[in-house]
């Protein structure tokens, strides 16, 4: 099992990245695979002793990178890619992404990536890229004036994965029609330049999580709680102290009604449903059980125990975040050690395609 998969540099990590992507790449790493646990259930229940708790390689190989080659695609400012690039990986390590367990890179020190984009580019179609819906979103009526990149943008998202003959791939729902691509891609590129026995990539599996992770905005609750919401009330930032999580919780909107003791009865009511969403998500439990504590209070009793969760949870990783980011020495050292195995496991693949497309090396 390899999971591989990537987050654009842009600059404050928010509550919504977290419980959608951040937490999910946390415990792949640090889950056993599926087949491993299910094992070792059994084993428990024969009452074997497991051996697996020394051996490794049942885990899942993990490759999490900055996707800074793809933040061209749209006007960026140079000076704060850098920063963000630096600052995103003190976040991703403050979250408890482990730097010795998992491969934790940018792309742009993995030559590979792009190297791989270009080979694909003979393969990728063109009909293929024009049916991008993020493409048809982002351009919008203006397609000539937008950059090459912006619509070659999920071929380098498909290089990024095939490089490492990912088998899964955890990404949001937005994402998703970039993983068809990929593997359509990796198919096609099979089928015209390798035999059936010796595929050159592996056709790779989104992993989508799961809807209670989809976090909306404090101040909206049916638009996604981002980065670019003018409001800052609007989101809970990583970088967000106690009192600033408290506060947003206290005067995040809500209605005037009391929570159902029902799941059926936060229908209707985007607010209500967010921020019970929220609570579900930091605490583990399920809808219901929380309903069950909650249901018939108002959420002058709810925000202040939602409020304490965040800022039980969140506060040691901002403390770490707030210590590591300053350590820009220390976030290179990381980003460049990251590298140097991305290299090594990219290279066999690279070599491959190269090739199997009839290039001189
Ligand atoms: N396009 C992804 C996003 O905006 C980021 C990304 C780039 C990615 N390359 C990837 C995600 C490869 C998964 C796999 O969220």
């Amino acid at each position: 099992m390899r999971i591989v998969s990537g987050i654009q540099p842009t600059g404050n990590l928010h509550l919504g990245n977290y419980l959608g992507a951040i937490r999910n790449w946390v415990a792949m790493q640090d889950e056993w695979a599926p087949q491993s646990s299910e094992i070792k259930r059994l084993q428990q229940l024969a009452g074997i002793k497991s051996k697996q708790e020394s051996a490794n390689e049942s885990r899942a190989e993990c490759f999490y990178f900055l996707a800074d080659l793809h933040a061209i695609s749209m006007p960026h400012d140079p000076k704060a890619l850098g920063e963000n690039t630096r600052e995103m990986t003190a976040a991703l390590v403050a979250c408890g992404i482990d730097p010795d367990k998992s491969t934790l890179f940018n792309q742009t020190q993995v030559p590979a990536h792009a190297e791989l984009q270009w080979l694909l580019n003979g393969t990728a179609r063109v009909g293929w890229l024009n049916r991008m819906t993020q493409w048809k979103d982002k351009a919008g009526k203006n397609r000539d004036g937008q950059s090459v990149a912006l619509f070659t943008y999920p071929v380098l998202q498909a290089a990024d994965v095939l490089i490492y003959q990912a088998t899964h791939v955890p990404v949001g729902e937005d994402q998703k029609q970039h993983l068809e691509l990929a593997r359509d891609i990796a198919q096609k590129f099979n089928n015209d330049f390798a035999t059936e026995d010796a595929p050159v990539f592996t056709l790779p599996e989104p992993i989508i999580p799961p809807a209670a992770a989809r976090i909306m905005s404090l101040r909206d609750g049916t638009a996604k709680m981002s980065k670019s919401d003018p409001s800052d009330m609007s989101r809970i930032n990583l970088t967000d102290d106690a009192d600033a999580i408290m506060g947003k919780i206290k005067k995040a909107k809500s209605d005037a009604d009391a929570l159902p003791s029902e799941a059926e009865g936060l229908e209707g009511r985007p607010e209500a449903r967010n921020l019970v969403g929220i609570y579900a998500a930091m605490s583990g439990q399920s809808v219901a059980q929380i309903l069950g504590d909650f249901g018939g209070k108002g959420f002058g009793a709810f925000k202040p125990a939602l409020g304490e969760l965040l800022v039980e949870q969140l506060a040691p990783i901002n403390a770490r975040f707030n210590e590591l980011r300053q350590d820009r020495e220390a976030l290179n050292a990381i980003l460049r050690k990251g590298a140097e195995k991305a290299r090594a496991a990219s290279a066999p693949t690279l070599a491959a395609t190269y090739d199997a497309l009839g290039l001189v090396r």
